[in-house]
């Protein structure tokens, strides 16, 4: 029986975690459950599966929570503190984190403390701090195990290769719900079309990030340091039918590629199962026959977002933080209506542009200095969209 811990389990990721789970319960058991601030959720969680322990960011809205807590017997506890020694807690096999943006930073670095197995979801994590969460995990020896669905493709490409007889990466992106748009077409499209993504179920900041293909740059960023290749070394194709997940050139010409259904229950159980291969309990169906497949050269153009991720990262240090931070308050202004899908790009550009010194010439950062950047990256887009 693994031991199981979820960050972020009301979320997406979180609730397909606890899918799985249930579709294995002989071999899957939770031990515990961290949200932000869904306490109301995270209480049926609780008497769904009992888990030891359980933490939710925001304590004003823990009431129902803690009372689910007293009936099923589990330990809770409160605030970032509580979700972090809930993610450090070493009694757990596998820790799952899918806590979304930012806010994932510490949960993700205290579950390296944990050791074990990091299922990692969390790509902002790897884009903020991938040089401190790597150093974290060489030193903790966590199994860490790529739960994005590309990066997991890619770890199983990757798998009995030799590093030098790599030649390329090859990330593969759906291209999201306006890759068939005509640039003036951006414009004006709304939030409710900007979420509803062609093949993928998912929350909404990763929704809005696939559409602007900044989820793509954050991945080309992430898939940099998780398997430690230059960026150069990384090529992104566009792939509306997102049956591909990602590829693997060799040195020799040769292209392996990781396909499968769009559902993220799959790389979720990869990582669950980590070590073995257990069943499909049928969580979707996949045909080949009959099947078309696309792939694209991604228009930059149109979608800048991806542009300003490689931007980003050529310039490192405390960059790729702005390039979160700044996107993740463009986002939510997006979805409240407040500005234009293709403010989102700008905004993020004028941030990039702005950061003033000492951060930007930090060459190898800390997290207080991660830190302040975020506070500075925020204040910084949602005064420039006061001014708009
Ligand atoms: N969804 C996908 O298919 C998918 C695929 C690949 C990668 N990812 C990555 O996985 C992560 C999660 O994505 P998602 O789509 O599952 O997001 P989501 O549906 O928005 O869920 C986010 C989860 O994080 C929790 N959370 C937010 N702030 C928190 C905090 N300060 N402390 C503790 N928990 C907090 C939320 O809790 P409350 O709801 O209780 O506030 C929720 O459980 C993201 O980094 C995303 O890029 C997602």
């Amino acid at each position: 029986m693994r031991r199981v811990t979820i960050l972020g389990s009301t979320g997406s990721v979180g609730e397909q975690a606890l899918q799985v789970v249930r579709a294995h319960p002989e071999r899957l058991k939770v031990h515990g459950l961290a949200a932000g601030r869904n306490g109301v959720r995270l209480a049926e969680q609780l008497r769904e599966f009992s888990p030891r322990v359980a933490a939710l960011h925001h304590q004003d809205n823990a009431a129902d929570a803690e009372n689910a807590a007293t009936e099923a017997g589990t330990e809770m506890i409160t605030g970032q503190d509580g979700v972090c020694r809930l993610a450090a807690d070493s009694t757990a096999d596998v820790v799952i984190s899918a806590i979304s943006g930012f806010a994932g930073l510490r949960p993700t670095l205290a579950a390296c403390r944990a050791g074990g197995i990091l299922g990692l979801a969390n790509k902002e994590s790897v884009v903020c701090a991938g040089a401190l969460l790597m150093d974290e995990v060489k030193a903790s020896g966590v199994t860490l195990v790529p739960v994005d669905s590309e990066h997991n493709a890619l770890y199983q490409c990757l798998l009995g290769e030799s590093r030098a007889e790599v030649a390329q990466l090859i990330l593969t992106a759906s291209g999201g719900p306006f890759w068939d748009l005509e640039p003036g077409e951006l414009h004006s499209v709304t939030p409710r079309e900007a979420l509803d993504h062609p093949r993928w179920d998912m929350g909404d900041k990763i929704s809005i990030d696939s559409a602007t293909l900044m989820n793509k740059g954050l991945e080309l960023i992430e898939a940099h340091w998780l398997f430690g290749f230059p960026l150069d070394k990384i090529e992104i194709v566009v792939h509306p039918q997102s049956a591909v997940h990602s590829m693997v050139r060799f040195s020799d010409g040769s292209i392996k590629a990781h396909a499968g259904p769009t559902d993220m229950r799959y790389p979720v159980q990869y990582a669950l199962s980590f070590g073995e291969r257990w069943e499909d309990p049928g969580y979707a169906g996949f045909s080949l026959a009959g099947a078309e497949w696309r792939f694209e050269a991604p228009d930059e153009e149109r979608f800048p977002c991806l542009s300003l991720a490689r931007q980003a990262a050529d310039q490192g240090g405390l960059y790729p933080t702005v390039l979160v931070s700044a996107d993740e308050v463009a986002v939510e202004a997006f979805l409240c209506g407040h500005i234009g899908f293709m403010d989102i790009p700008h905004l993020v550009q004028n941030a990039l542009e702005h950061l003033p010194p000492p951060y930007s010439r930090a060459k190898e950062p800390g997290l207080d200095d991660i830190a302040g950047v975020d506070e500075w990256a925020r204040d910084h887009v949602q005064r420039v969209i006061m001014e708009m």
